[in-house]
């Protein structure tokens, strides 16, 4: 059931399987996005795309319609259209959802971009661990092909698109832009040095615009309601709903659609039916594991856009909101982030694959009552070496975290040097970074 407070656009269908069909999907409002699309120009539909004020839902928060716009009219190489369903940051859930269930309302996004930028072929790049999804999208595919909503001359629009899924395998890495298009092109996934950036020269050295399960599943919404209905949800620059996935000690986590500059409070009490167990509010990761982190005493008056919570210094991110309540341990939860970016650092970097690994083990040490009170000054000036000297932003993501953490929690690094153990974190409150 949705929460009375959720605005629900782009998970309107979430829930109904028959809008996994196509006859389903088209008797609740389906293809009427893409039907207004091939009556209008490639530059309307662009403008309609930045009159939504949609910025991407894939960590970035790029203004889409501007997006599509870099994309050169003339282009001797053919256009691509990527779909990023790579959903691999920590605390994110959402581009599962909209695979699951609604998967027509990406293939009818993908073909509303295809016709803003004149491309002819795209590819859905999904997480290798979604491997269940795959059968749900690809039935959707085939449907779509065999109604002419895909492959040549598109209900006789005089369009072609061509559209194929295509298997990640199980690197978090291969969600970054460059590294994605490298695994694609059956290279290992590695990033490459930007600029040029995909719009120009992208897959097979093609412009190419690559966009965000969510960005491109509310596509079709924006052309069927108009732009300024769209972004009438919003505040300004920050256009309607976005999928919040809600999680940590949280009584009801899941993943609500709300309007952008929903007040974090009643997101936290009043949908997520506040802390566990009535503890108080300890922290909370605004927009997956890559964003630093905000102490309670930050979050006060916190409205969830784009632009309030960069006012904080950190992002809106994935959309993967973590709460965290009093008694966490910061360590602990520092060590747990960067054992993550261990893992993931694709290895390319020296500072990403050798800080991250140093971090973990220093960090590891640290929490296991191993420390010095010199070590916190340590895990600062690491993560700035690492922050900003990267390939790809996989190095930032590692490093900025663990800034915010010890910044702000640095009375417990101290306290945890100081009794060579795990205090009791509740009792030690946060400082300003
Ligand atoms: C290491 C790393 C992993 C990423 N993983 C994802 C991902 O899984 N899904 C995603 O949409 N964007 C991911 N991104 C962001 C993409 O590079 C890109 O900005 C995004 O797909 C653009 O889509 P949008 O404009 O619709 O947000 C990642 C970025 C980095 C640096």
């Amino acid at each position: 059931m949705p929460h009375p407070a959720e605005i629900r656009i782009v998970s309107r269908r979430f829930g109904n399987p028959e809008a996994r069909t196509l006859a389903g999907y088209l008797a609740d409002e389906g293809y009427q996005g893409l039907e207004k699309a091939l009556a209008m120009t490639p530059e309307q539909i662009v403008e309609e795309m930045k009159a939504s004020g949609l910025r991407g839902r894939g960590g970035a928060g790029f203004p889409t319609g501007m997006k599509w716009s870099f994309v050169p009219k003339q282009s001797a190489r053919p256009k691509y259209i990527l779909c990023n369903a790579d959903e691999s940051e920590p605390g994110t859930c959402k581009d599962r959802l909209v695979m699951e269930w609604d998967p027509f309302s990406i293939i009818e996004g993908m073909t509303i971009a295809a016709r803003a930028i004149g491309s002819r072929q795209g590819y859905i790049f999904i997480r290798g661990e979604y491997r269940y999804l795959f059968a749900i999208v690809d039935r959707a595919l085939e449907e779509a092909y065999a109604a002419g909503y895909l492959g040549k001359n598109i209900r006789g629009s005089g369009m072609d698109f061509f559209l194929y899924t295509h298997s990640g395998a199980g690197a978090y890495e291969c969600g970054e832009e460059s590294a994605l298009m490298e695994s694609l092109e059956g290279k290992r996934g590695l990033p490459r040095l930007k600029p040029p950036f995909p719009a120009i020269v992208g897959l097979y050295g093609g412009p190419t615009v690559i966009n965000n399960v969510e960005t491109l599943a509310t596509v079709p919404h924006i052309l069927r309601g108009g732009g300024a209905w769209y972004a009438a949800y919003g505040p300004p620059k920050n256009g309607g709903t976005r999928l919040f996935c809600l999680s940590g000690h949280i009584n009801q986590p899941g993943v609500y659609e709300l309007p952008l500059g929903f007040p974090l409070e009643r997101m936290l009490q009043e949908v997520g039916g506040g802390i566990l167990e009535g503890k108080p509010l300890k922290a909370i990761v605004p927009g997956g594991s890559s964003t630093p982190i905000l102490t309670a005493a930050e979050t006060a008056g916190l409205n969830m856009d784009y632009d309030s919570v960069a006012r904080l210094g950190t992002f809106l991110g994935s959309g993967g909101v973590v709460v965290l309540a009093r008694d966490t341990c910061m360590v602990k939860f520092a060590l747990r982030i960067i054992r993550f970016y261990r893992h993931e650092s694709c290895g390319w970097c020296v500072p990403c694959r050798e800080g991250t690994h140093w971090l973990a083990q220093a960090i590891g040490r640290f929490h296991a009552g191993q420390g010095r009170p010199a070590d916190i000054k340590l895990f600062e000036d690491v993560a700035s070496n690492i922050l900003g000297r990267t390939f790809c932003p996989l190095g930032d993501a590692a490093a900025m975290p663990i800034l915010a953490i010890v910044r702000k929690f640095r009375a417990e690094f101290e306290a945890h040097a100081a009794t060579a153990a795990c205090p009791a974190p509740a009792a030690l409150e946060p400082q300003s970074a």
